[in-house]
């Protein structure tokens, strides 16, 4: 069947079904707006997995998923979307841009936890925005990104404590959402190491993209630790 879009970390492909995709998760690895390459041996294995799993836990809480069945190793059966053009971003503890941009110290716990919107723009390297950019850019409703808003903060709350319960501290995540043929907003795209923070409860060690992105080692070895944690628990 042809091929809808290639990404950076994934391959959609159309299906029979004009409602549905087959997602196809690959090992290459980006960093840093695409300027670091590299692959990852088993990521797509693993990033599916997870993925997966993490969806059908959402699902079953009432989060509404894009996630329809796993194909193979590599591979998702998912709902089309059309994805809303704006990245959610949740942070439960300060890391990355977040600690960079407002000078904290990474790994401060957050007393409030943030949202961010980030436009989805290779082109631009996915700036920051607000609201009114959104507005500005009719990237998303008002209503759509209250709905948003709600479903991340939903979203954060059931994963903060799933994963806590495997060991996995939930230090920020990003999520992509899209229409559905309804118009129904869902959940897309992936839930992985590459689109999470995730620290070591007990040690506080990088189980994530960051040990690609700073070089840390034991990059192959993480996404399977994660896997593991994830899946088989
Ligand atoms: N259910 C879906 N239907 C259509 N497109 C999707 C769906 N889920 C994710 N996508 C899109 O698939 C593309 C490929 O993913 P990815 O390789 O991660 O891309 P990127 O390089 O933009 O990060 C992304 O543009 C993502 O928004
Ligand atoms: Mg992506």
């Amino acid at each position: 069947m042809a091929k809808l879009y290639e990404g950076k970390a994934k391959i959609i492909y159309e299906t029979d079904n004009p409602d549905e995709v087959r997602v196809l998760f690959k090992d290459d690895a980006t960093a840093f707006d695409g300027k670091k390459k590299g692959s990852i041996e088993g990521k797509g294995e693993c990033n599916a997995a997870i993925s997966a799993r993490l969806f059908e836990y959402l699902e079953g809480q009432g989060v509404p998923t894009h996630y329809v069945e796993r194909l193979s190793a590599k591979e998702l059966l998912c709902r089309q979307l059309e994805i809303i053009q704006v990245e959610v971003v949740a942070r439960n503890v300060a890391a990355g841009s977040l600690a960079k941009r407002l000078g904290l110290e990474e790994g401060l716990v957050l007393d409030r936890p943030v949202l961010e919107y980030y436009y989805k723009s290779d082109e631009l390297g996915d700036p920051l925005i607000n609201r009114y950019h959104i507005r500005l850019l009719e990237l998303a409703t008002d209503e759509q990104l209250d709905e948003l808003d709600r479903l991340a903060w939903k979203i954060n709350e059931l994963l903060y404590e799933f994963l806590d319960e495997r060991g996995l501290r939930l230090v920020d995540f990003k999520l992509e959402f899209g229409l559905d043929s309804e118009g129904t907003i869902l959940l897309g795209d992936e839930i992985s190491p590459d689109t999470c923070r995730f620290w070591d409860v007990e040690s506080g060690e990088k189980l994530d993209k960051d040990r690609f992105r700073r070089d840390l080692g034991r990059v192959e070895e993480t996404y399977q630790e994660v896997r593991s944690r994830i899946v088989d628990a």
